[in-house]
């Protein structure tokens, strides 16, 4: 409403309201660098260009004449009321974007009421970015580092900073080859970017010949080989099952054997997802996983999706695909570069206006009666 409203008085938003163009912006302010690691994906883009094209191609079928004057965008993702199907994805390394980084972009997420997920290899530790959210939902992202000690050390203290659910990264067991990142030699964590988390641990510190201010090449050495382990296969879950009593979700899953297997791990959710494109070359798309992975396990396990979400209509399909809620990546670190807290809030708000006017213009009241039936089946 106040973006028409401000528009009805002639004043123009400070970034535009159609988050496709955000990209370009942010580009032009920040550069190819930090843009281009952002925006990249693995091998050709191809999986990138599959998330939106898969997307594209379902089309809503909208209903009319059915009372929609009264919206209600709320839902309840693994076990707690949000006020819309929507979170902040884990991104790491957001100092390249903004100096307030995750702080900024977490602050807007709690403003907006969203739950913010923080990455692991976020440049900003743990508790302060949980400082910077009083009370508001906050989820933790692992990657699931080789060393048993830090991961422990890191469940212990994203407990004790608030931290409720636990999203477990399973398509980053090593780095995809990103030619744009290649290209450029531009590699934040060869440089110590998104090692907070790993810095200020005492486990991991307890792993270093010497402190990291002595010794800084060392320690990002030492957070290079211990970041994740390609070695770890499904029996392994029980050590975080074991470590962490609230919801764990398991994010990377495309495969419907997988996400059965998560659930018969006593896992509470799957974010069906291929990492934005980053990580396979020529994968699956995530939209077109979605449904299979919905028909597999919806009635056991919390089903979220990312990977490609621009719109208010994208998070329409995805409702429509199985999930219950989607995840937003990209579009709020551009919003994050060009305005910090404001521009991330920005992108939050845009979204969820342009989602909340699709319901009502498709002939829903709320996010639950949103299914199959709603979009074109010959797609
Ligand atoms: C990511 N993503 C990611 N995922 C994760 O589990 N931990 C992380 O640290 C990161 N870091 C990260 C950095 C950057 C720059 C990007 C673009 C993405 C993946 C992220 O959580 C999410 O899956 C995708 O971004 C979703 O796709 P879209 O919305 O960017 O298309």
């Amino acid at each position: 409403n106040e973006i028409y409203l401000n528009g009805l008085t002639g004043s123009v938003p400070r970034l535009p309201t159609d988050l496709t163009r955000l990209e370009e912006l942010v580009e032009r302010r920040l550069g190819p660098g930090p843009v281009g690691y952002v925006a990249g994906s693995a091998g050709s883009g191809s999986t990138a260009a599959a998330n939106r094209a898969a997307l594209d191609r379902r089309r809503i079928v909208p209903r009319m004449l059915r009372d929609v004057h009264q919206r209600d965008l709320s839902v309840e993702v693994l076990g707690r009321p949000l006020p819309a199907p929507l979170a902040l994805a884990p991104v790491g390394v957001l100092s390249i974007m903004h100096p307030d980084a995750e702080s900024a972009a977490a602050r807007a997420a709690a403003a907006q009421g969203v739950p913010f997920v923080l990455s692991s290899a976020s440049s900003t530790p743990m508790e302060q970015v949980a400082e910077a959210m009083g009370d508001a939902e906050r989820w933790f992202q692992l990657y699931w580092a080789r060393d048993r000690e830090v991961t422990k050390s890191f469940l212990d203290r994203a407990k004790a900073a608030g931290f409720t659910a636990l999203l477990v990264t399973l398509d980053t067991p090593l780095l995809a080859w990103r030619p744009r990142d290649l290209d450029q030699a531009y590699l934040p964590f060869l440089h110590g970017v998104g090692t907070a988390n790993y810095f200020t641990d005492p486990a991991f510190q307890a792993g270093l010949a010497k402190p990291v201010h002595e010794d800084p090449d060392a320690a990002v050495m030492h957070f290079v080989g211990m970041f994740s382990d390609p070695a770890k296969t499904w029996p392994d879950l029980a050590f975080l099952r074991e470590n962490w009593d609230g919801p764990i979700v398991l994010k990377g899953v495309l495969h419907p054997d997988d996400a059965r297997l998560a659930a018969d791990a006593g896992m509470d959710g799957v974010v069906v997802s291929n990492h934005g494109g980053r990580q396979v070359a020529g994968s699956v798309a995530a939209a077109d996983a979605l449904p299979r992975v919905a028909e597999a396990v919806g009635d056991r396990l919390t089903v979220l999706f990312d990977s490609g979400v621009r719109t208010g209509d994208d998070v329409f399909k995805a409702l429509a695909l199985g999930a219950q809620a989607v995840l937003l990546g990209r579009p709020y670190a551009y919003g994050l570069g060009l305005d910090g807290q404001s521009g991330v809030e920005h992108v939050i708000r845009c979204l969820l206006a342009e989602f909340d006017l699709t319901l009502a213009l498709t002939g829903h009241a709320r996010p639950g009666t949103v299914g199959s039936a709603d979009l074109d089946l010959e797609q």
